[in-house]
């Protein structure tokens, strides 16, 4: 009988960004990020992983298409990090069948339309590592288990654990000491919300990965950053959580996401992944912050034009009204299920 399991995964929104590796191939960072696991309703991964001994070899499913699973040496490490894990369990209980041996199927799919330029490998990579830690029944925690999302993509160790998360740097060699642990729980600041805004549909010109690489070989902004900002940042940034201090929250959120871009600007050749509508934004959000007299919204850009606000319940609502009187929906945009219902709460 074929073994199974089927856990979902969410996307995360950094809010003191990762950028830069020290180390490519296990995916270390050069400095330590915090980011908030949005809610599993809005978008999320949904994956299935499947062992059975007449499995002749790995096989993968995104979103109903099969890929080629030797084509990502990403992929392939996470799973065969996962099999030695499995490994372990099986020396351990001579009963226990030898899944770690068995092929795999894997299914994955996300609940957001792909097209909308949100497909994230976060919550791809952290749906698949717990689906195969419930499979493998591996004794690891979530905390452990988010050094084997972390070698699929980097920002995926974060969507291991919900609420406000932290992955530290760390500074061993082997990255043993690279990964997320909660920061606090979702229910401590349940005013709290998250707006997603689909700017553009379009895939993204440079890969984080490429991105990242070329920034740590020449922006000198980029050594300052990870040396005298990011450090006092990430202290900053739990004390505002903790004291649920929302000014503070957002004023290092929007200063944070800008230095990230302005990094991006310093890299060589630069790298623009903001465009013209997520500028329109960013000047919103602080004239509205001008007209209320106090930081009651916050804007946040990633890899892309897309743009994620965090503001308290009641400031969400005026928001909303305002961005959807301001942007409204073109034409040329599907009417996706979250676009009409931009409330992706986290
Ligand atoms: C701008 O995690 O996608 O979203 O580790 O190479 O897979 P890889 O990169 P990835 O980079 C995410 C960068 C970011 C900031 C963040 O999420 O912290």
């Amino acid at each position: 009988l074929p073994h199974e399991a089927t856990v979902s995964a969410p996307v995360n929104i950094a809010v003191i960004k990762y950028w830069g590796k020290r180390d490519a191939g296990l995916i270390l960072p050069t400095n330590s990020s915090l980011s908030v696991t949005l809610s599993q309703d809005h978008l999320c991964t949904r994956t299935t992983v499947c062992a059975a001994a007449e499995f002749g070899g790995d096989r993968l499913w995104l979103n109903g298409v099969e890929e080629d699973v030797t084509a990502s040496a990403r992929l392939c490490n996470v799973i065969s990090t996962a099999r030695k894990l499995r490994a372990a369990v099986e020396q351990a209980d001579s009963a226990a069948p030898r899944l770690s041996t068995w092929g795999l199927h894997v299914c994955s799919e996300n609940n957001f339309p792909t097209a909308a330029g949100l497909a994230s490998s976060a919550s791809g990579y952290a749906a698949l590592v717990s689906a195969l830690g419930t499979l493998f029944k591996l004794p690891q925690s979530a905390a452990e288990l988010s050094r084997v999302a972390r070698v699929g993509s980097g920002s995926a160790c974060r969507s291991i654990l919900g609420g406000f998360v932290a992955w530290q740097a760390g500074v061993e060699g082997d990255g043993s000491d690279s990964l997320a642990e909660q920061v606090a729980a979702r229910a401590h600041w349940p005013q709290l919300q998250a707006l997603v805004l689909v700017v553009s549909d379009r895939k993204k010109t440079v890969s984080s990965t490429a991105g990242m690489q070329t920034t740590v070989a020449t922006s000198p902004l980029f050594a300052e950053r990870v040396r005298n900002v990011v450090p006092r940042r990430m202290a900053v940034m739990r004390a505002a959580i903790a004291a649920r201090d929302f000014a503070a929250f957002a004023t290092l959120t929007m200063q944070d996401s800008n230095q990230f871009h302005a990094v991006c600007q310093d890299t060589f050749p630069p790298i623009a992944y903001m465009n013209d509508t997520s500028h329109a934004i960013t000047n919103l959000v602080h004239a509205f912050n001008t007209a209320v007299g106090r930081v009651a919204a916050a804007y946040t850009y990633d890899a892309g034009p897309n743009a994620v606000i965090f503001a308290l319940h009641d400031d969400m609502r005026t928001l909303v009204q305002l961005l959807t009187r301001c942007f409204p929906r073109p034409d040329s945009m599907p009417a996706a299920a979250f676009y009409e219902d931009p409330f992706a709460v986290f």
